[in-house]
């Protein structure tokens, strides 16, 4: 077992999905209506929260997860598969005759997925229970939500966050015609082109040069700063003073499953640590890039020393 971390480390708290991957191994992705075969079935533990949490918590952050499972098999293996990760788990739900949330995912050559979502017990955490966490959201370096469950209950930590000045980090995925953009202040928004197109109402292809027009939509939704990943190319970052691009690893990826989760749980991590955003945003590239090298979501994510040694790769 890895020790807790540090009393002294960044401390993180997400609040989101825990699911169980059923991966399966394809020649190509099937199209509508179409049936194919896979070469192999794996199950891996994933949820983009919680395969947020265990990237912030592989980078020595200190990390509460707030969610719930089902009180079946899964759950108990998931919990302590999160304790085994140095999480603190006392903030994960069980929710009775419900299962454990499951995606369903099919994974092609090229490394390239698409994934069905069956929420179980993440459709029942509730902004009640988010609330109980109060203490632990308010003592939090930052917070890091998505929106794989309910949206009372991420408006809801949200809140506490912002009443309590701890920076929130959103990754609004997957989108939601119904967030309540502007209700919140947030301190950084993770999308990958298509998210930030749908949001923003804006060609990403034009981020580098309309940067007023982006900063008044951001500013319309009370955020603060952008980042848009592109999977192997550069990151844009838009902040109110500045428009930059970081580049990232070049590799040949086996599969992408969880590469924006280990981006979003090391950058928030980072951030939570008091890094510069431009550096906090290349580990977090190197992080996603890694993360692509084997099969599942949390498999390949890198611990705090592999991701620095490969940051040197990129100056
Ligand atoms: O972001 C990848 C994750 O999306 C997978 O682990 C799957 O569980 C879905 O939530």
């Amino acid at each position: 077992m890895k020790s807790p971390a540090h009393s002294a480390a960044p401390r993180v708290v997400v609040v989101g999905s825990l699911n169980l991957d059923l991966i399966a191994q394809v020649e190509q992705l099937p199209a509508a209506g179409e049936t194919v075969p896979a070469s192999d079935l794996l199950r891996r533990f994933g949820g983009k929260g919680a395969n947020q949490a265990v990237a912030a918590a592989r980078q020595g952050a200190a990390v509460t997860m707030i969610g719930c499972v089902g009180d079946d098999a899964d759950g108990t293996a998931y919990r302590e598969h999160l304790v085994r990760e140095g999480i603190n788990t006392r903030a994960i739900g069980s929710i009775p005759r419900t299962p454990t949330g499951t995606a369903l995912i099919a994974v092609d050559r090229q490394g390239q997925n698409n994934i069905v979502v069956i929420a179980g017990a993440n459709a029942r955490l509730t902004a009640v229970s988010v609330r109980n966490q109060s203490a632990i959201i308010r003592h939090a370096g930052a917070l890091l939500a998505q929106l794989e469950v309910p949206l009372a209950a991420v408006v809801e930590a949200m809140r506490i966050a912002n009443g309590a000045g701890v920076p929130v980090v959103l990754n609004p995925s997957p989108l939601r015609s119904d967030f309540p953009w502007g209700r919140m202040t947030l301190h950084t928004v993770i999308t990958n082109e298509l998210e930030a197109q749908r949001i923003f109402g804006l060609p990403v292809g034009n981020l580098a040069r309309a940067t007023v027009a982006w900063r008044r939509k951001l500013a319309e939704r009370r955020i603060a700063q952008l980042l848009v990943t592109r999977g192997a190319q550069a990151t844009l970052c838009l902040t109110a003073e500045k428009c930059f691009a970081v580049p990232t690893l070049r590799i040949r990826p086996v599969d992408t499953v969880g590469a924006g989760d280990a981006f979003a749980g090391t950058f928030t991590a980072r951030l939570a640590e008091g890094f510069a955003f431009p550096e906090a945003v290349m580990l977090a590239n190197c992080a996603g890039a890694l993360t692509t090298l084997k099969p599942g979501a949390q498999a390949a994510m890198p611990s705090r020393w592999v991701t620095q040694r490969e940051r040197i790769r990129l100056t």
